[in-house]
């Protein structure tokens, strides 16, 4: 059985959460896309675990987590993370592989990234990992895999890289970088690394024969897609499920199964339209509630309700039947709770997420009120236990948008979690 796991809206869905739950009954769970801009948080009675680029399965002795080579890897953040982990009393020794084929991050990028969100004409609100130069060297055909690092022409690849991008750091004031440096360094993170070096295709694809059980674990959200997403305020890679394909070289017929993944009401962190963004004092109370700072960054995140015109987007180009939604307890405050059924643009009524920017900046949502409940849910285990308009809440939501809520978790922990 094959699983993908996405987020259905700007990211910070709950994913890693879901993952970690999902991932007892799995054999292999698998990164495909991204790099360490994910920040997937994990909530054990051991503690709190955020995870970047090392998938969420982690944490579960005998299982193996896969990096897929659709993720750019920054070596530098990949020994930091396995090192953390272990302090912390994770075994990572052959539980963990990692794409031959994954493109690696380099100080250029991170810091391409950073000058040009400072100085450069548009403002995405990055994570500042260096993931969209990473992604556009990549597609440039000058990106530097792990497979390459242990070949014998690294060197001239890396010297004509930091040639090509000196120039361009020139333009934004930057001194640049010197090839000696990081070629040291990387020869140093790639002897580090080397141990867990795979084909990653032929590992899954061997997998998929034997039947195993393998999830896919998507990073970001359908919202910030490089084609389906809010361009130009996405991130850059492929979000959705079909990203998980060309991510981890598998093909589309051995999918089983696809699951969304949905917050309750939206967030999103970083630049770019957001239609039903709260005002001020809603949003703060949020963020307090529902504990809104991004894993990664710690920035804090933007607010808004449900919105049915984003996540009846992500069940489109996802295809999705089976969803699961997070942090319902957050809502519990509320008298009131609203859903985005619709958006007013100019002297329109657009049911339909507009592939403009500039025309999702203008829209206005139009809302539908639900009833709250008021009272604390986050130690209730079973559906009919939930109060009859938590209930209504959820039955609306699947209505709105044609698809069954097959998880409804309610707080970070395992435990807080609701099957149907
Ligand atoms: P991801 O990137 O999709 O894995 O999500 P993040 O980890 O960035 O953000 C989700 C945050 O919500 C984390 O702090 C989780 O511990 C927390 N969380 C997950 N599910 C729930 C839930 O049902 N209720 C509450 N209150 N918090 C949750
Ligand atoms: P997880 O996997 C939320 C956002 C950034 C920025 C845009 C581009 O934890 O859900 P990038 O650094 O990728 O070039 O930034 O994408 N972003 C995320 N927002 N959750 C994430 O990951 C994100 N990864 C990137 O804030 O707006
Ligand atoms: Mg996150």
């Amino acid at each position: 059985m094959t699983t993908i796991v996405i987020g259905m809206q700007w990211g910070d869905e709950g994913k890693g959460k879901i993952i970690d739950i999902l991932s007892e009954k799995a054999d292999i769970i698998v990164r495909y896309q991204g790099g360490d801009n994910a920040g997937h948080t994990i909530v054990l009675s051991q503690g709190r675990f955020i995870l970047h680029l090392i998938p969420s399965g982690i944490l579960r002795r005998d299982k193996r987590c896969i990096i897929g080579n659709g993720v750019v890897v920054d070596p530098q953040a990949l020994i930091g993370e396995i090192e953390d982990l272990k302090e912390k009393g994770i075994e990572i020794d052959r539980n963990l592989l990692l794409s031959e084929r994954c493109h690696l991050i380099f100080p250029y990028h991170r810091i391409l990234d950073k000058l040009r969100e400072q100085k450069g004409v548009l403002k995405i609100g990055t994570t500042g990992r260096g993931i969209g130069p990473c992604y556009a060297d990549k597609v440039s055909r000058c990106g530097i895999r792990f497979i390459d690092l242990y070949g014998k022409d690294f060197k001239q690849r890396l010297k004509n890289n930091i040639k090509e991008k000196n120039e361009i750091f020139k333009a934004y004031g930057f001194k640049g970088f010197s090839f000696t440096e990081i070629y040291e360094q990387y020869q140093k993170f790639g002897e580090r690394l080397k141990r867990y070096i795979c084909d990653c295709s032929a590992v899954l694809n061997r997998a998929i024969s034997e039947k195993k059980n393998i999830l896919f674990e998507g990073a970001q959200g359908t919202l910030l897609d490089i084609d389906y997403g809010t361009y130009p305020y996405v991130t850059s890679s492929n979000t959705i499920a079909g990203g998980a394909c060309a991510g981890a070289g598998i093909a589309p017929t051995s999918i089983d199964e696809i699951i969304g993944v949905a917050k309750a009401y939206t967030t999103r962190v970083g630049e770019g339209p957001f239609p039903g963004q709260f005002s001020d004092k809603l949003m703060a109370e949020f963020q307090r509630i529902g504990k809104e700072y991004g894993a990664t960054t710690g920035r804090p995140r933007r607010c808004g309700w449900f919105d049915t015109l984003i996540a009846r987007h992500a069940v489109r180009v996802n295809n999705l039947k089976t969803i699961v939604i997070t942090k319902l307890d957050v809502l519990s405050k509320y008298r009131e709770i609203k859903i985005c059924t619709a958006y007013r643009y100019k002297d329109k009524i657009l049911k339909d997420l507009p592939a403009d920017s500039q025309v999702l900046a203008q829209c206005r949502p139009i809302y539908e009120n639900c009833q709250g409940w008021q009272e604390d849910i986050s130690h209730i285990k079973q559906y009919k236990d939930l109060p009859r308009n938590a209930r209504k809440y959820l039955d609306e939501i699947e209505q709105l948008l044609g698809v069954e809520i097959k998880i409804i978790s309610v707080g970070s922990q395992r435990e807080q979690t609701i099957f149907r």
